[in-house]
């Protein structure tokens, strides 16, 4: 069955460097099981084209499948993705009032581009066959103006970052467009029980009775390519420096849904209440940059950094800092050795749509602890995870505390019951399960018409 995947970001982006063509891959897990999923059924991929080269492939044939690429002007670029995308949809749907920005002519624009998108997966239907799946908040109206032009092909719109109350979406002035643009597609998924609560309520508040979505609404939890993690044999020996000392690790997008200053300050707090700690653990924090153009991020990394070199001044000694702080981003390979050498996972988001790197850790520790947010989606099925409140800082560098004593009998069964979830419910089994939506749907108009 062929599809249509239609997503922001492009499977991969051409850059001209120095004068040469340079691809540029795109290794989000969501992007790579949905490269499998097309090389193997075959169609279209709609995306923005965002490489400096990719004027010169924005209709291209890859042998496998197509690729139609949107070309954004820089002031496309800003009201799309920096400012309704990223200033008003991204701070609202994780609770952060005070950062939400809204301006209507941003708006104008974010509509404009869905309708681009519309326009070029109309042009890109081959058959009445061909499955649509849109993906994320900020392609919300693509559902909307396909149904307006007349097509008719299936939808599938999944949802990947958390749908707040309905009282917070009613904060969004155009919460009704919004909605009604999403519930015209055929199934709609969310990654938790939660979200999916939170959508069917917004909707019965803002337009009224949801028994017409709710056959509609789905969610299934995102899950990795387990075996990508896991068969990593050959990995780097733990450097020497770091070899008697407990390592705690975290990789994480800089932004201030994850918690990044609070974890910092439980560092500081664990060593002021416990100094017998000084040169017994080492927290490595990568902290990859994102959306640069938007200032508030900007602010964070300020901040962020700030704290980290009081609390490294302050507890650090020759040859020892409490903080190893990296902001790059690292290769996959490093990653996984990253996760290897690790003792504690300390992923503490204060809200998540769902979170993989703690998924990613669990298949590639043998030997570690995740420590894990309750308001990370993915907290609602990994049991076997040490759960803390992030906006308490006592909290966190208590859990800390207690978890470099923990026996490491009690570590390997938490990690072995994690591991067995994790690889059950892989990136295979969630795109089984959703694209099933869509197959269910078919087969229970067939059992109708029999
Ligand atoms: C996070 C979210 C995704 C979202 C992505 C956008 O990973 O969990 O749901 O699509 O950010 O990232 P970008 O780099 O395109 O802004």
């Amino acid at each position: 069955m062929p599809y249509i995947i239609v997503t922001s970001r492009s499977p991969y982006s051409y850059d001209r460097v120095r004068g040469k063509i340079n691809k540029r891959m795109n290794i989000g897990g969501v992007a790579i099981v949905l490269n499998d999923l097309i090389s193997r059924e075959g169609g279209t991929w709609v995306c923005w084209g965002d490489g400096t080269a990719d004027h010169e492939f924005q209709e291209e044939d890859n042998g496998k499948f197509r690729i139609s690429r949107i070309l954004l002007t820089i002031q496309e670029r800003r009201g799309f993705y920096d400012e309704y995308s990223n200033s008003t949809l991204w701070p609202l749907f994780h609770y952060f009032r005070e950062k939400i920005q809204h301006d209507q002519k941003y708006f104008k624009i974010y509509q404009k581009v869905n309708e681009l998108f519309a326009a070029a997966i109309e042009k890109s239907i081959r058959n009445k066959d061909e499955v649509i799946w849109i993906h994320d908040y900020q392609l919300s109206l693509v559902p909307g103006f396909l149904k307006e032009k007349g097509v008719t092909n299936p939808i599938i719109f999944t949802w990947h970052i958390p749908w707040v109350s309905d009282e917070f979406y009613s904060i969004l002035p155009e919460r009704e467009l919004l909605l009604k643009s999403i519930s015209s597609a055929d199934s709609i998924t969310f990654h938790t029980k939660e979200y999916r609560t939170n959508f069917r309520d917004s909707y019965e508040k803002i337009i009224g009775d949801p028994k017409s979505v709710d056959r509609k609404l789905h969610y299934y939890p995102l899950g990795i390519d387990y075996k990508a993690y896991e068969d990593i044999e050959r990995f780097r020996k733990i450097p020497l420096a770091m070899q008697n000392t407990k390592i705690i690790f975290s990789i994480d997008r800089l932004d201030y849904t994850k918690g990044l200053i609070a974890r910092v300050k439980a560092i500081e707090s664990l060593l002021r209440n416990n100094p017998e700690l000084s040169q017994k653990f080492m927290y490595l924090m990568i902290v990859t940059p994102s959306r640069t153009n938007v200032g508030q991020y900007m602010d964070l990394k300020n901040e962020l950094e700030m704290n980290i070199g009081r609390i490294n001044g302050e507890y650090g000694r020759i040859g020892w800092y409490p903080i190893t702080y990296i902001y790059r981003k690292v290769s996959q390979k490093t990653l996984i050795n990253y996760y290897k050498w690790a003792d504690i996972a300390l992923i503490t988001p204060l809200i998540d749509g769902l979170n993989l790197v703690c998924k990613e850790f669990i298949a590639a520790s043998n030997k570690g602890l995740l420590i894990l947010s309750e308001f990370a989606g993915s907290a609602e099925d990994l049991n076997g995870a040490v759960k803390v409140n992030p906006n308490s800082i006592e909290n966190l560098s208590s859990t800390l505390f207690s978890a470099l004593s923990m026996p490491e009998s009690e570590i390997m069964d938490r990690l072995n019951s994690l591991k067995e979830k994790v690889r059950r419910r892989d990136i295979q089994w969630w795109a089984r399960k959703v694209t099933e939506t869509i197959k269910r749907k078919e087969s229970n108009v067939r059992n109708a018409g029999n």
